[in-house]
C-alpha cells in the first residue's frame, strides 16, 4: 500500500519505518527541515535501538522516503497516518493544534478517496472534529479512522512488529476491512471499534499502566515499613492472571512524554462531562510524590543535613535504552539536591546531552562514566536500570566512593551482588541492607 506518515516524531518515524519493512511504500513527512534532512543523509533524530539499521536499509530499497512535501505525499498516498504532537496545554489539556493544521493541509491536498488514520493520542471526539474540518474543505470522500499507538520507547520497532493488539476505531466496513489488511501480517489479535471506543481504549489502557505503578509504589512504601520485600510481593500477585506480572516493579515512579501527559489529559476529559476521575488524580498524586522516595532516604541517612554533601547520580533518562528525559523523575530529584545545597555529580550513557538542554549545564558535576561519577561522592543513587549500572563491579565502585552507601531507585542490586562488600544499601520497598 502507499502510505504517508505525518510527524516524524517517536510513533511517526517507528511507524512509518516498519510499515515500509512490511513491504509497503512509505513517505514520512515533517515540517522540520534540519529532521528530513537528518533522516535523508542516513541519521535518525532520537535514540532507538535498531531504529537506524531498520530506517536504513528501506530507504535504500526504495521503500520508505523522507520530506517537507506534504502535498505532495498525500496525493501520492492512500492511507495518511497522522502522528503529529499532541503536547499538553497548561491545564493538562491536548493541544490539538497540529492536528487541526495537518487535518487542513491533508483536505487541501486532496486528488481522490483516502483513508485518514490519526495515531497520535487525543481526546475523544478528535476524529469527529478532524473529519468536519476536512469535509469543510474538500469534495472528496474520505474515511477518518483512529488508529491508537501502543508502543514503548526502547522496544519501539519489537512493539511494532510484534503488538498485543491493533485497534481500529471506524465507522466504515470498507476502511476498517483495508486496515485489518495492512496490520494482518503483525497479529492476528485486531480489535475494532467505533471511532470514540478506539480513542478512549489509548488514554485508558495508558491510565491503568499508570494506575499498576503507583499500586505497586504504595505497596512498597508499605513493605518498607512493615519489613517486607515488594519484589517477591509483587511475583506472587503477578502469577495470578487475572493481576499479570508486568508493570509491577517498584521504583520511583513513572516519567516519560505519555503516562504523565496521558493521566492528566484523561482527568480533564472526564472533567468537561463533569465527572471527577478520583482514582487516577490519586495515582498522579502517589507518582508525584514516589519521586521523593530517594530524597527522604538521603534525608534520614545524612540525619536531615544534606547542604555539603556530595552525591552520585546514576541515570538520567526516564527509563533505559532511550535519551528521553521528558518528564523524568530525575529531573526534580536533582532540582531538590542542588537546591538545597547538594553538590550533584550526574552520569547517563545517552541521555546526557538532552538532560542538560532541559536542565542547563551550571550547577552539576557531569561524568564520562559510572566509576567516575562516583568519585569521593557521600552516597550513590541509581534512578534508570540501564544494564550498564548493572554489570558495574561492585567491590571496586564502593573503593571510589567518600562513603559506601548506595540507594537503588530501580531496585537493580540484589543480597548476592552485595555479598563482600561493605555497601549500605537502600531500595524500593524492600529492607535496607547495611
Ligand atoms: C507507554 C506505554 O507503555 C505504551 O504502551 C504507550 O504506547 C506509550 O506510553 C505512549 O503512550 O506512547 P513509554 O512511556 O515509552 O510507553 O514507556 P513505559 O515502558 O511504559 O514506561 C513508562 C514509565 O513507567 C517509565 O518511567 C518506567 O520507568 C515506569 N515504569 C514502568 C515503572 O516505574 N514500573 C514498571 O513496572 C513499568
Amino acid at each position: 500500500m502507499n502510505i504517508t506518515v505525518i510527524g516524524t516524531g517517536y510513533v511517526g518515524l517507528v511507524s512509518g519505518v516498519c510499515f515500509a519493512e512490511l513491504g509497503n511504500r512509505v513517505i514520512c513527512v515533517d515540517k522540520d527541515s534540519g529532521k528530513i534532512d537528518t533522516l535523508n543523509a542516513g541519521g535518525i533524530p532520537i535514540y532507538e535501538p535498531g531504529l537506524k539499521e531498520m530506517a536504513t536499509a528501506n530507504r535504500l530499497a526504495g521503500k520508505l522516503s523522507f520530506t517537507t512535501d506534504l502535498s505532495g505525499a498525500v496525493r501520492q498516498s492512500d492511507i495518511i497516518i497522522l502522528a503529529v504532537g499532541t503536547p499538553p496545554l497548561p491545564s493538562g489539556e491536548a493541544n490539538l493544534a497540529y492536528i487541526d493544521q495537518a487535518a487542513i493541509e491533508i483536505a487541501d491536498a486532496m486528488n481522490g478517496y483516502k483513508i485518514v488514520a490519526v495515531k497520535s493520542t487525543v481526546p475523544v471526539g478528535t476524529n469527529e472534529r478532524l473529519a468536519t474540518l476536512m469535509r469543510a474543505r474538500t469534495n472528496y470522500r474520505f474515511d477518518s479512522i483512529s488508529l491508537p499507538e501502543f508502543l514503548r520507547e526502547g522496544s519501539a520497532i519489537q512493539d511494532t512488529l510484534h503488538p498485543d493488539r491493533i485497534v481500529i476505531g471506524a465507522d466504515s466496513q470498507s476502511a476498517a476491512d483495508t486496515m485489518t489488511l495492512l496490520h494482518k501480517p503483525l497479529t492476528h489479535q485486531i480489535v475494532v471499534t467505533d471511532i470514540r471506543s478506539a480513542e478512549m481504549i489509548k488514554y485508558a489502557s495508558n491510565a491503568f499502566l499508570a494506575t499498576k505503578i503507583s499500586f505497586i509504589n504504595e505497596i512498597a512504601n508499605i513493605c518498607e515499613k512493615v519489613g517486607a520485600d515488594v519484589t517477591q510481593v509483587a511475583e506472587g500477585m503477578g502469577y495470578d492472571r487475572r493481576i499479570g506480572p508486568s508493570f509491577l516493579n517498584a521504583g520511583i515512579g513513572y516519567g516519560g512524554s505519555c503516562f504523565p501527559k496521558d493521566t492528566r489529559a484523561l482527568i480533564q476529559i472526564a472533567g468537561h462531562v463533569d465527572y471527577e476521575f478520583k482514582l487516577l488524580r490519586s495515582v498522579v498524586e502517589v507518582n508525584q510524590d514516589q519521586r521523593f522516595n530517594v530524597i527522604r532516604k538521603l534525608e534520614t541517612i545524612f540525619e536531615g543535613e544534606l547542604r555539603g554533601k556530595t552525591v552520585a547520580i546514576w541515570g538520567l533518562a526516564f527509563k533505559p535504552n532511550t535519551d528521553d528525559v521528558r518528564d523524568s523523575p530525575a529531573i526534580e530529584i536533582i532540582q531538590h539536591l542542588v537546591d538545597n545545597g547538594v553538590k550533584v555529580r550526574a552520569y547517563d550513557p545517552v541521555a546526557m546531552s538532552n538532560f542538560q538542554a532541559l536542565f542547563g549545564k551550571a550547577r552539576v558535576t557531569w561524568c564520562e562514566n559510572p566509576l567516575d561519577t562516583a568519585q569521593d561522592a557521600d552516597a550513590l543513587c541509581l534512578l534508570t536500570e540501564w544494564d550498564e549500572f548493572s554489570k558495574i563491579d561492585l567491590g571496586r565502585l564502593q573503593t571510589v566512593l567518600k562513603r559506601p552507601i548506595l540507594i537503588d531507585g530501580r531496585n537493580v542490586f540484589n543480597e548476592e551482588n552485595l555479598l563482600g562488600t561493605e555497601f549500605v544499601y537502600y531500595s524500593v520497598g524492600r529492607p535496607s541492607m547495611n
